[in-house]
């Protein structure tokens, strides 16, 4: 039996199925490639270019492969881009969310894992946040992947179909070994624009508002390394296969969190360069302050998080950048 998992050429997903391969697991990828990269899949797994909104296609994948289960990764996640185009947010995230599930209803495939948000939650107060605290997302993006944590919830009470929603908070870091790790030349995630602002692709880098009710004055994350996360997604995978719970939901993130200029710090500190931080204003959306109660995980799935150091996500980022950036400032590329 294989998993599919969907988005699998992309940051989280590339992760994902490297820590399955890892394990011995079978998987299966699809893809796009519309923000994926080839040179991120394994050669030896299959991977089907396509459409996750496309019936026959998958039709012919659970056909083909004898699929136990589903991570379904593939997504459009930029917050900002989801305000100026929400009927394509609600396309990609929402409309084609139900192809696939259908498509496992449809095919006797009873276990599926969802890549959530903490944008569900949308305007938090600081207080550390419960998988029960009230959402009410503040972005087509957050809403367009709600919906689709309901779409599960009611699937699972009228099918044989289970269902484990994760939500995450900051993701960050990359493969410890150097196989994967964020790539892309338009990145608005905060280690990845300053790692690649200390290896010198950009010239600069904002640090948007300083005069939040924080202790620092800059806003404060839950960041969580991609291979925590990915780990997460094993327990859950093991969960659904032991467990019958038809439905469950899970914050990722390990509930503390980091300013704005503690991640600065930490990439001037480790990259060994002091380079230019601009003050700017408050990035309009950014809430003061997100973190997570991220006990649930720990208690019911028994995650244990093995790179919780700030400082390691950062190295990990670092190590990547300069692996595969080739060090060439950004205007410089074609
Ligand atoms: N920041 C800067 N300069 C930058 C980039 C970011 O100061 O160049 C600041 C932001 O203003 C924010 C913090 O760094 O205060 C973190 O910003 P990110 O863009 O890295 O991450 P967000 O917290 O905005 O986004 C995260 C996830 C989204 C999720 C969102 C909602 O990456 O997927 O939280 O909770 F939707």
């Amino acid at each position: 039996m294989a998993v599919l998992v969907t988005g699998g050429a992309g940051y989280i997903g590339s992760h994902m199925v490297l820590a399955l391969h890892d394990r011995g697991e079978a998987v299966v990828v699809l893809d796009d490639l519309s923000t994926g990269l080839r040179d991120r899949l394994l050669p030896d797994v299959p991977f089907v270019l396509g459409d996750i909104g496309d019936d026959a296609l998958l039709d012919r994948i659970l056909t083909t492969h004898r699929i136990d289960a589903v991570i379904h990764f593939a997504a459009r996640i930029v917050v900002p881009d989801s305000m100026t185009d929400p009927l394509g947010y609600y396309l990609n995230n929402t409309v084609k969310a139900h192809h696939l599930i259908s498509a496992c209803v449809r095919h006797g495939i009873s276990r599926f894992i969802f890549s959530s948000t903490a944008a569900v939650y949308g305007e938090t107060s600081g207080v550390a946040l419960h998988e029960t605290s009230e959402q009410k997302p503040i972005s087509p993006y957050g809403t367009s992947k709600l919906m689709v944590e309901w779409m599960l919830r009611d699937t699972a009470a009228a099918h044989d179909f289970k269902a484990l929603v994760l939500r995450y908070f900051n993701v960050a870091g990359a493969d410890p070994q150097g196989r994967s790790g964020q790539s892309g030349r338009n990145a608005t995630h905060l280690i990845k624009v300053a790692v690649e602002t200390a290896l010198g692709l950009r010239p600069h880098m904002s640090l948007f508002g300083t005069d939040y009710p924080t202790p620092d004055g800059t806003c404060i994350r839950d960041y969580i390394h991609v291979s925590d996360l990915v780990a997460a997604h094993l327990c859950g995978l093991d969960h659904l296969r032991h467990n019958p719970e038809a439905f469950s939901v899970y914050n990722c993130a390990y509930g503390r969190g980091a300013s704005v200029l503690e991640v600065i710090d930490s990439v001037k500190r480790i990259s060994g360069v002091d380079f230019t931080v601009q003050r700017a204003g408050r990035r309009p959306g950014d809430p003061a302050s997100i973190i997570a109660d991220g006990q649930a995980l720990r208690r019911d799935l028994g995650w244990q998080p093995r790179h919780e150091s700030l400082d390691e996500m950062v190295r990990h980022a670092l190590m990547w950048e300069r692996k595969h950036s080739n060090l060439q400032p950004f205007s410089a590329s074609p």
